[in-house]
């Protein structure tokens, strides 16, 4: 167990080569906190983490290949996202029915706390982002899934839905939440999103929670386990 958080579980990290996922993993090891990451390329893997990690291969249309991934594992963060419009990349594969895999092959496997990168607008069927295949709506379909398998005994989730994403340091903003998916614009750091996620594990607040996220102002953070604190039980 580690002093700091009380945490003692193994987390699988989802889309862990993406942007935001870099940052799961990285946030994860800053706490002392075993990885496990969940990759299509092997190589691309290794070159980015090396030894500090341990590395499952597979695609996330593969029941199988998430059922070896998630062995052992306490916890999953997903950092998926789909970048092409239609094909293995597209939002239906990934966002809706890549997360919704994970989420069953998860809880089927005795996973106990799953976080998801969602995304601010994500109820809002009419937004143009939903112009890419979508996405929105599919990301939503996923969201509802996770509330409704995880939310039960022994299990529970963190959903973040953040603004704009932007790269940079963690720590260096104070943030703004709100519920009920009501804002139209704002960025937030995708290393603010990772920290809030894994601090999830161990915040008991943090859990059976969606939220929205961004920037609310330049001011450094001695950590993020305070904006929990913020949300309606
Ligand atoms: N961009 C924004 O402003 C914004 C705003 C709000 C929410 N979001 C959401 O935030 C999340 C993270 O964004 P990001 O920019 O960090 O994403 P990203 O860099 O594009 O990373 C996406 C990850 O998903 C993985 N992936 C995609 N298809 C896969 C498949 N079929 N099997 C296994 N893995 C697959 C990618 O793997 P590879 O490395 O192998 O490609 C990568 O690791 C996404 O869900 C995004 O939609 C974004």
């Amino acid at each position: 167990m580690d002093a700091k958080t009380g945490y003692k579980g193994k987390v699988l990290v989802v889309g862990a080569t993406g942007k935001t996922g870099q940052w799961v993993v990285k946030r994860l090891l800053h706490y002392g906190v075993p990885v496990k990451v969940f990759s299509r390329e092997r190589e691309k893997a290794v070159g980015m983490f090396g030894e500090s990690v341990e590395i499952a291969t597979g695609k996330i249309q593969s029941a199988a290949d998430i059922r070896e991934a998630v062995k052992g594992c306490d916890a999953v963060i997903s950092a998926l996202g789909s970048s092409s419009v239609t094909g293995e990349s597209s939002p239906a594969d990934v966002d809706r029915d890549g997360v919704i895999r994970l989420v069953d092959e998860a809880a089927n496997t005795g996973v106990k706390h799953f976080g998801l990168v969602s995304s601010m607008a994500v109820t809002k069927w009419y937004h143009p982002l939903n112009l890419f295949a979508g996405v929105l709506s599919k990301k939503w379909e996923a969201e509802e899934h996770l509330r409704a398998v995880f939310s039960g005994e022994n299990r529970s989730y963190t959903i973040v839905r953040p603004g704009g994403l932007k790269d940079g340091e963690p720590l260096l903003h104070k943030l703004h939440v709100d519920t009920g998916d009501r804002l139209w614009s704002g960025f937030i750091n995708r290393s603010d999103v990772a920290e809030l996620l894994v601090v999830a594990l161990w915040v008991e607040k943090a859990k059976n929670k969606t939220f929205e996220v961004i920037n609310e102002a330049d001011e450094e953070q001695q950590g993020l386990e305070q904006y929990y604190d913020r949300l309606p039980e």
